[in-house]
């Protein structure tokens, strides 16, 4: 049983923009071509030096500066990215130091694109299990840096940006309403980027930047997410009709409406971050629900349906009643 709820959010991208008319430019492919394959115009982009605990970092200063929160009272910072600067220390252990938040817990969550959805359950974990009370949950990625910008197939599609929220303690209205999650390691070899071995499951790797099997990738989530998403409904006992908003993760406006078109959830209640944001990984879902807030759709009260799926590959869904 949940005993937590979000009570805020905030949201950074980098002030560069890489538009389809840019990508012309740099590599054989088309506006034309991007959108019709992807719904994707435009993305952002960091600046050299600007790495994710940065990003992180200005989206947490956004969500105090929009709700008026406190974080230095957190006591736990999980941080879902599958970009950190550093393999050590983590992403959470930089916020910590940048934030001067004394005396909390730091820890990343490697999910690629299911990666805030998993932080935000284990948080959720967490504080219902009475051990915490306050936790600062983020997304943050800049994909830029393991893109190659030479290879049309990947580079079209990614971009940077970084969601955050805050999950508190209330037992009374608890907004985390049932999760689930799960892994199809066996097709990690579609979405990787090497670290320490260049070899998986006896298969030579191509080391260096993100390596992606996209028509597969494609496949496998078109199959597995609706039926995921039913799953997830059943499991927290409502219907289709009992949910006002579904967040997919914004990997490809095409591969989210043929989710759809085989879904519970329709497309006209689906929100997403992807147009102008493109593949934000693990950002991409607290890009989305920014964005439906400041557009006047996401309500207090709403039930959203919150659904990551990427790398690995892993999945996790949540629905959880809107603060
Ligand atoms: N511009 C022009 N042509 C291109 C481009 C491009 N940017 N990219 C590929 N093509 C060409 C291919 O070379 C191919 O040409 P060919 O027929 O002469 O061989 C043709 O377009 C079709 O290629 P496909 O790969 O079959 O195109 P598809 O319709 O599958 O679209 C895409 C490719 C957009 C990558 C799609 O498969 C996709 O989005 N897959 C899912 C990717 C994804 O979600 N990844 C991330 C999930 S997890 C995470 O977010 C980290």
């Amino acid at each position: 049983q949940s005993k937590s709820k979000i009570t805020a959010i905030g949201t950074y991208v980098p002030d560069r923009v890489l538009s389809n008319a840019d990508l012309e430019k740099m590599v054989d492919t088309s506006d034309e071509w991007i959108v019709q394959r992807t719904g994707m115009r435009e993305r952002r982009i960091a600046a050299e030096d600007q790495f994710v605990s940065d990003l992180a970092i200005k989206a947490v200063e956004d969500m105090v500066n929009r709700y008026g929160v406190t974080v230095k009272d957190a006591d736990m910072i999980l941080v879902a990215t599958s970009t950190p600067e550093y393999s050590f220390p983590s992403t959470a252990s930089r916020v910590q130091s940048k934030l001067g938040i004394v005396s909390t817990g730091a820890l990343d969550v490697n999910a690629a694109c299911a990666g805030f959805v998993y932080a935000l359950q284990m948080a959720d974990g967490l504080i219902s299990g009475g051990a915490y009370s306050k936790i600062l949950v983020i997304g943050a990625e800049t994909l830029s840096k393991i893109t190659d910008y030479t290879d049309r197939t990947t580079c079209v599609l990614f971009g940077d940006g970084a969601g955050a929220v805050l999950l508190e303690a209330d037992e009374s209205r608890p907004g985390i309403l049932a999760s689930t999650s799960g892994t199809f390691g066996e097709g990690g070899i579609h979405l990787y980027k090497t670290a320490l071995s260049e070899k998986m499951d006896g298969e030579e790797l191509k080391s260096g930047c993100l390596v992606q099997n996209g028509r597969e990738i494609y496949k496998w989530a078109v199959r597995n997410i609706p039926d995921g998403v039913r799953e997830l409904l059943d499991k927290g006992g409502m219907s289709p009709e009992d949910i006002d908003w579904f967040v997919p993760h914004s990997a490809n406006l095409r591969m989210i409406e043929a989710i759809c078109e085989r879904g519970p959830m329709p497309l006209d209640r689906t929100l997403t971050s992807v147009e102008y944001r493109g593949n934000t990984s693990a950002a991409s879902i607290p890009l989305a629900l920014q964005l439906a807030i400041d557009e006047g759709r996401l309500k207090s009260g709403d039930n959203v349906l919150l659904y990551g799926f990427g790398g690995g590959m892993t999945y996790a869904g949540s629905i959880i009643r809107w603060m």
